[in-house]
């Protein structure tokens, strides 16, 4: 709009200089006929608005000379009414050539620099649009000019650019292999190969860049300066870095798979042993203790030592007992519990009992939740959980009491186990490659039904589990 105006305005004023010289024109013609009577024209001044019009109105403006040709030609018909001189024919003509070769040169000048605009609206665009940082610099090494994307990634005012220099801009640690490059790359070829180094914001945090430098030279050949292509590529390396964790993450969950399946080889193989051990040890030293019971009742019926008789019959009764309690242990140790039919409670319970008759260990377990509300494999979970944690009281803590506590808190069930044995450094368990699997078999059991689990334990200070399964909806079974 205002251009539009600007050039109005220019134009109104152009056509009334135009409008003066010619009024001057005529006024010369009729001054030189008639007042000085010199049959003659002062005809070098019409020149000047033939040269003026061509220039500014191109080959319209050619009208101002045909006008000029016109009023010499019929002036001199008019005032000297002989013949009109030769002379005057020709200067008419030179008037409408000069005119058409000024036109023709200003309209191609008129080109020339219309398509030098176009052109240079087109790399300012480019500059200005690019994403990339552009940047100049003197050879010293003093900042000339950037684009919008390089000051906005250092965070300056082109004013304060202005006044630094690239060094001020890299941390010093880049310092010797920019100037390595710059001499044997830059200054020997012209151009270095894109690098990587740091640049240090206005605000002295530091982010990482990729750079590519050309080298700027005058007529001579001689270097003036230079000019970068800078990319930022911190959001690159994040995605890089993210990309390496997450191969170190599978490679870890690739390790643990495998040690998964290993533990899954050597537990099948462990319960093997124990079913032989316990056929061999149990039920094997049962029948020969029965059988050794029966043969020592026979022979105290036959002596008639018949009190004798009973109290055998008493003492086989308990060892028949105690080996029928270890029986019932292995039995839950070794496939879940029909926790359908005789419920979480009771199950938990009895598992409880059997180990603490067996050991010097108090459990205090306490369970305050609406059993119907907890689905079944939520119930398998937390049983598998507590038995877990139980072995690893028994295997390792040494302790003398354990806390089972199982209550609801809203749409949840908190499952607490706690033991005041020796504890031990969590950090043992954090490592991928870990070949406890007990811990980790409780945590993916509680996420498997979408809950949590956390467990906190410290050298003498004994050790906390922490379960929340949620009960709302029925989940997937957990195999
Ligand atoms: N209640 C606890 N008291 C003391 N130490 C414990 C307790 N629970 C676990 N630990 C320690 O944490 C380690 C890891 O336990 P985790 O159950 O994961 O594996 P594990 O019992 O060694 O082997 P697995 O359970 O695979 O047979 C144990 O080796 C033990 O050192
Ligand atoms: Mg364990």
């Amino acid at each position: 709009m205002m251009g539009m105006k600007f050039e109005g305005r220019e134009e109104k004023h152009r056509i009334t200089v135009m409008a003066i010289f010619l009024a001057g024109a005529c006024f010369l013609t009729y001054y030189c006929y008639v007042v000085l009577g010199t049959g003659r024209v002062f005809t070098h001044f019409f020149y000047i608005p033939i040269i003026l019009a061509s220039l500014w109105w191109k080959r319209k403006g050619l009208g101002v000379a045909v006008f000029l040709a016109a009023l010499l030609i019929f002036s001199s018909i008019f005032f000297r009414a002989e013949v009109v001189a030769a002379n005057d024919y020709l200067r008419a003509i030179m008037f409408i050539v000069i005119a058409f070769v000024v036109a023709t040169l200003s309209e191609q000048i008129a080109k020339a620099e219309e398509s030098l605009r176009e052109s240079e609206e087109k790399y300012r665009n480019l500059y200005e649009s690019s994403k990339d940082g552009i940047a100049f610099s003197d050879m010293q090494g003093n900042l000339l000019d950037a684009n919008q994307a390089f000051l906005d990634m250092l965070g300056y005012t082109i004013e304060e650019y202005k006044k630094l220099t690239y060094q001020q801009l890299t941390p010093k640690k880049w310092h010797k292999m920019e100037a390595d490059i710059l001499k044997n790359h830059t200054m020997a070829r012209g151009y270095s190969d894109e690098y990587k180094k740091e640049y240090i914001k206005k605000d002295g945090t530091v982010f990482p860049a990729t750079i590519r430098i050309w080298l700027i030279k005058d007529k001579q050949g001689k270097p003036i300066g230079m000019w970068a292509i800078i990319r930022d590529i911190a959001e690159r390396k994040q995605v890089e870095e993210k990309i390496k964790q997450y191969q170190q993450i599978l490679e870890v969950s690739e390790r643990a798979s495998w040690h998964f399946s290993h533990r899954i080889l050597s537990i099948r193989e462990e319960e093997k042993k124990i079913l032989s051990t316990i056929l061999h040890d149990e039920v094997g030293t049962l029948a020969v203790a029965l059988s050794s019971s029966l043969n020592a009742i026979e022979e105290e019926i036959k002596d008639n030592n018949l009190k004798a008789a009973l109290k055998t019959i008493v003492k086989s009764k308990t060892v028949l007992r105690k080996a029928i309690q270890r029986l019932k242990k292995t039995a839950a140790d070794l496939r879940p519990p029909d926790l359908d039919i005789v419920g979480l409670p009771v199950a938990l319970r009895e598992y409880l009992s059997n180990v603490t008759k067996q050991l010097d260990l108090k459990i205090n377990f306490s369970m305050e939740i609406d059993e119907k509300k907890v689905p079944n494999n939520v119930a398998i979970v937390l049983y598998r959980i507590v038995q877990e944690a139980l072995n690893n009281v028994v295997k390792h803590a040494n302790a003398r009491n354990m806390k089972v506590r199982l209550y609801s808190l809203g749409n949840k069930i908190e499952l607490i186990i706690r033991d005041d044995g020796k504890g031990f450094d969590t950090g043992i368990i954090s490592g991928g490659t870990t070949i406890h699997m007990g811990i980790r078999g409780m945590r993916e059991m509680a996420e498997s039904v979408d809950g949590r689990f956390h467990i906190k334990s410290a050298p003498g200070k004994g050790t906390d589990i922490h379960v929340t399964l949620p009960v709302i909806e029925e989940h997937k079974l957990w195999v």
